[in-house]
């Protein structure tokens, strides 16, 4: 595989700014190195469109195991969008999915922000701006994606997630920290230590009345350090039983008919010990009752630093002919999707850097499936997107102060046009990277305060 494209990914480029996010982000914290190709011997004798045509095929012309859409229905392309702290919100997905993606992963949300009703529910929290965003229902199918230390908050704030807030803040944190207070041995949903909770009416929706998760998956791979000693995220491979009854307690809380996934890295370290650890976490999730696993083929320890080891997914699929896997690490181009799941067996691939500033990344694997080369996006098409991007930033930053006024009435810009600004200089290095003029293009862009500004900018290179 080639790894070598055009829109490179810098240093700098994982590092989210300050801020709330911090706390919880899955951030490469500014180590990551750029496109690199996988470890991948012989790939180099895989053609990658005639693999996308046969997958396309396969499967009865389906393209994609179809134990997958059976789970989620609207999940009908082997790829989707990765979560990615400090980039993957709703407006980015939205985004993706207007290019062809069919599926998204939230950024991992820690449970304990999301039990104190803090940002980062909000954050996830599509209710908020279904009004004001044309595409509020469009982002589905969604798997909202929790991270945490503590089986019980795990399994409290993956039930918040599903209902989106129906019950009141105190109400999910008693299910975390208060045995009893939703008692009642008729009900599936249960928290760990036999404590049950009432059951989800389906009907119903989230506190807006709109669609919840179709997915909860559950982060075993930020490497993200631990706190107060305290395993999360990665840090779980090195802990197996911690592991596992994390899953249970998860899989145990959410109604049935929710799909439960796990995302892994394909280890803690290189040592035999964390290799078994894997096998174990792995397998167990399956016995759990897990719908599939996402494995990040780089180690805890290698954070995002190196290649990805694609000859892991075939070892895994040797061992485990029948599972759903995905495989994340070193997606750089459309083309690359097909390669990892040719080379790698995985049953699909999850885009994570190779899809910031590139929604076309979807459009081309779509292409690639029907047999057409893929094609690098038109100016035109570009400024469609920066545009349509800025806007939906806007809105969703809006919808986290729902008071604020969400476009400017007299030309000074909102709190959410100038967060949304700030979110979009980091978009724009990597968009800016499509155009023929990149730099000086990418220096106008990491200079914008509002959406004048950003205007100017489409204007005056994007005609
Ligand atoms: C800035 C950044 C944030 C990330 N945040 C998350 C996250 O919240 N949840 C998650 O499962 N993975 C997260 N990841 C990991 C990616 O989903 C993916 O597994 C990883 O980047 C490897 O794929 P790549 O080499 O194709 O980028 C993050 C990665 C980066 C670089």
């Amino acid at each position: 595989m080639s790894g070598s494209l055009s829109n490179s990914p810098q240093e700098d480029d994982v590092s989210c700014e300050g801020g709330e996010e911090s706390l919880v982000s899955c951030e490469g914290g500014g180590n990551a190195t750029g496109p690199s190709p996988a470890i991948a011997p012989g790939i180099e004798s895989i053609d990658a469109r005639a693999a996308a045509v046969e997958i396309a095929n396969s499967h009865n012309g389906k393209g994609i195991d179809p134990r997958i859409p059976a789970l989620v229905p609207g999940f009908d392309a082997p790829f989707f969008q990765a979560g990615l702290a400090g980039y993957s919100d709703a407006a980015m997905r939205i985004i993706a999915r207007r290019h062809g993606c069919p599926f998204c992963v939230t950024e991992a949300l820690l449970d304990r922000t999301l039990l104190a009703g803090g940002r980062g529910f909000i954050k996830a929290d599509l209710g908020e701006i279904a009004d004001n965003v044309p595409g509020g229902e469009e982002d589905h199918p969604l798997a909202g994606q929790i991270m945490g230390s503590d089986p019980r908050e795990m399994a409290a704030s993956a039930i918040k997630m599903i209902e989106q807030g129906k019950r009141s803040d105190r109400a999910y944190r008693e299910m975390a920290y208060e045995d009893g207070k939703f008692a009642d041995p008729e009900q599936h949903q249960q928290l760990p230590e036999g404590v049950h909770v009432g059951r989800r009416d389906p009907s119903a929706g989230g506190a807006h009345g709109q669609r919840s998760f179709e997915v909860i998956d559950v982060n075993l791979a930020c490497p993200v350090k631990k706190i107060k000693s305290k395993a999360r995220g990665g840090h779980w491979l090195a802990e197996p039983e911690g592991a596992i009854r994390i899953l249970e307690a998860v899989r145990e809380a959410v109604p049935p008919e929710i799909p439960c996934a796990v995302k892994l890295r394909r280890a803690f370290d290189d040592t035999p010990e964390m290799a078994e650890n894997f096998e174990r976490i792995f397998a167990a999730a399956y016995d759990i009752g897990y719908a599939w696993a996402t494995v990040h083929a780089r180690t805890v320890e290698q954070r995002y630093v190196g290649p990805s080891r694609w000859t892991f997914f075939r070892e895994l699929r040797a061992k485990h002919p029948d599972k759903v896997f995905f495989g994340s690490g070193d997606v750089w181009r459309a083309e690359d999707i097909f390669l990892m799941m040719k080379y790698g067996g995985v049953s699909g691939a999850s885009v994570a850097r190779g899809c910031i500033g590139n929604p076309w990344i979807f459009t081309q694997a779509r292409a690639l499936m029907r047999g057409e080369p893929s094609r690098p996006p038109t100016i035109a098409e570009q400024r469609a997107v920066l545009d349509e991007h800025f806007k939906l930033l806007v809105a969703v930053n809006g919808s986290m102060r729902p008071g604020l006024p969400k476009i400017s009435a007299d030309g000074a810009p909102t709190w959410s046009e100038k967060h949304a600004a700030k979110l979009m200089r980091k978009f724009g290095v990597r968009f800016s990277a499509h155009h023929p003029g990149a730099e000086a293009v990418r220096l106008k862009m990491i200079a914008v305060k509002d959406m004048a500004d950003w205007n100017r900018v489409l204007d005056a290179h994007y005609r």
